[in-house]
């Protein structure tokens, strides 16, 4: 066994909780299979773990580590107050306490959390995004008139498909108008309209600090979806299992893939993950157009962990399994120096 560690594993919460909250109620939901999974591999790799939900008040936080001081922190906050773009902040406190903590540093999250910002790094670097055009919440909106059609429109910064469905994608630029009002109104975020990319979807999962490991690849079948324009991983795409059924929607490893395409993918996600100085783990979401063109739609700091999600299935493939990759956060944190 490795060294006994205390690990302080921290999560958003949907509601306040008292810090010696102890969430069994919780991790028998589906919808805590991430915390709990991290949690049970944590004790299985010997641990002595402490749990912290936040809510609204990062003083819990500040608190818990003056008093209860763990060697590392298990990160896999997600937001703060219900709000994804506060992800990024939990971490800044962990580094100004010069706490050991897994993931990506808050700079980085920062990043990734804007679809924008981070397509323009990795633009500078080479790297093929879509083409995308910003619309600003707090800006009189006029007329789209970029990129070329068609596009899909998207929240600037949020994650899981929150805001993407099927009316997303745009063939006019009156409809991309309509759904970047309905994106204001409905999400209060600024829009992104990047050109919409027909062809199939992967998932990359990369870990590592400096030595990197591009685990094996992923795709989503969209199925019986057979209208180009209408295979995306849009919310119920991703989450909803009666609807993934009846689509025949399935998220497998990759295969017949043509000559040369993941050695492609495996070196364009490494030079990615090093452009936006990223560490721990990540995920890319591509896409590759009929004529072999590789897109990174978006980068993914910080990705699920839950065990039958992408990265945990990939690790797993590689001979990595769960608790083992669990470990490995732990210790990529603990090996981090950071800048
Ligand atoms: N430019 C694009 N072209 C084609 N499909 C896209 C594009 N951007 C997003 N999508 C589809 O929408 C899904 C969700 O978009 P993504 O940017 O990954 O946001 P999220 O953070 O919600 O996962 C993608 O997995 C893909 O199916
Ligand atoms: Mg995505």
């Amino acid at each position: 066994m490795d060294k006994k560690l205390k690990v302080l594993l921290v999560f958003d919460c949907p509601y306040k909780t008292e810090r010696s909250y102890d969430f069994a109620k919780e991790f028998k939901e589906p919808d805590w299979d991430t915390q709990a999974n991290v949690y049970e591999a944590l004790r299985e790799n010997g641990h002595d773990i402490s749990l912290l939900g936040v809510f609204d008040d990062i003083n819990v936080l500040v608190e818990e580590i003056n008093q209860n001081k763990p060697d590392v922190v298990f990160n896999i906050m997600e937001g703060f107050r219900n709000k994804t773009k506060l992800e990024r902040n939990a971490a800044w406190f962990l580094e100004m306490l010069g706490i050991p903590f897994t993931g990506a540093s808050p700079a980085a999250l920062l990043i990734c959390n804007d679809k924008a910002l981070s397509k323009k790094i990795l633009s500078f670097h080479k790297i093929r995004v879509p083409n995308f055009h910003t619309f600003s919440k707090n800006k009189k909106l006029k007329s789209v008139k970029r990129p070329k059609l068609p596009v899909i429109v998207k929240p600037l910064c949020e994650e899981a498909s929150v805001g993407i469905s099927q009316a997303s994608v745009a063939d006019s630029h009156d409809a991309a108008l309509e759904r970047i009002k309905f994106i204001h109104e409905k999400t209060g975020m600024d829009a992104i309209v990047e050109e919409y990319i027909a062809g199939r979807e992967f998932y990359v999962s990369v870990i590592g600090n400096k030595a990197l490991e591009v685990l094996p690849v992923r795709e989503m079948k969209f199925g019986d979806i057979t209208d180009p324009e209408s295979r995306i991983a849009t919310y119920k795409a991703k989450w909803d299992d009666e609807y993934r059924k009846k689509w025949g929607i399935q998220n497998v490893f990759a295969n017949n893939m043509p000559e040369g395409l993941e050695k492609k993918m495996t070196h364009i996600c490494k030079t990615a993950y090093r452009a936006l100085n990223l560490n721990s783990y990540a995920r890319f979401d591509l896409r590759v157009s009929s004529d072999g063109k590789i897109y990174i739609l978006e980068v993914n700091a910080n990705p699920c962990l839950a065990k039958d999600d992408e990265l945990a299935q990939s690790a797993e493939k590689s001979g990595l399994e769960y608790a083992k990759l669990i470990q490995k956060i732990v210790s990529l944190a603990l090996n981090n120096n950071g800048d």
